[in-house]
């Protein structure tokens, strides 16, 4: 029997974080990044502490640093380029990332 078939019994998530983390995942931004703790990159929440978190302008830098990758800002690591990320994802990312506390 398929759950998907027996229509609206899968709850949607209280809140958009989990679809977002799934993106993030899929990409392999939490092999260098947590949402609470620096690993090889900074954690979601010192980002979104950093550059503020409802702010249009630091959402535009973000997807293109996601996109293009960033180097000196948080230390002497750079972060790769992701050209498989399409923009609309690395904006999706970008908000998320910046509505972390
Ligand atoms: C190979 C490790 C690695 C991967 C994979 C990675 N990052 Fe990063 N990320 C870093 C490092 C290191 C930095 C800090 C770069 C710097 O100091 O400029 C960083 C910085 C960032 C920043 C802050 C940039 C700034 O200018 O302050 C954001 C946002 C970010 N990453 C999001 C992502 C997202 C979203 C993904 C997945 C698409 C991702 N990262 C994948 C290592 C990574």
């Amino acid at each position: 029997m398929s759950l998907a078939l027996t229509g609206g019994l899968r709850p949607a998530p209280a809140q958009a974080g989990p679809a977002e983390l799934a993106l993030a995942t899929k990409f392999a931004c939490m092999s260098c990044h947590s949402q609470t703790q620096k690993l090889v990159g900074p954690s979601f929440d010192a980002i979104a502490a950093k550059y503020g978190g409802d702010n249009p302008k630091a959402v535009d830098a973000l997807v293109t640093v996601i996109q293009k990758g960033s180097s000196g800002v948080w230390g002497p690591v750079p972060m790769p380029a992701n050209p498989q990320v399409s923009e609309a994802d690395a904006r999706t990312l970008a908000t998320w990332i910046l509505s972390q506390k």
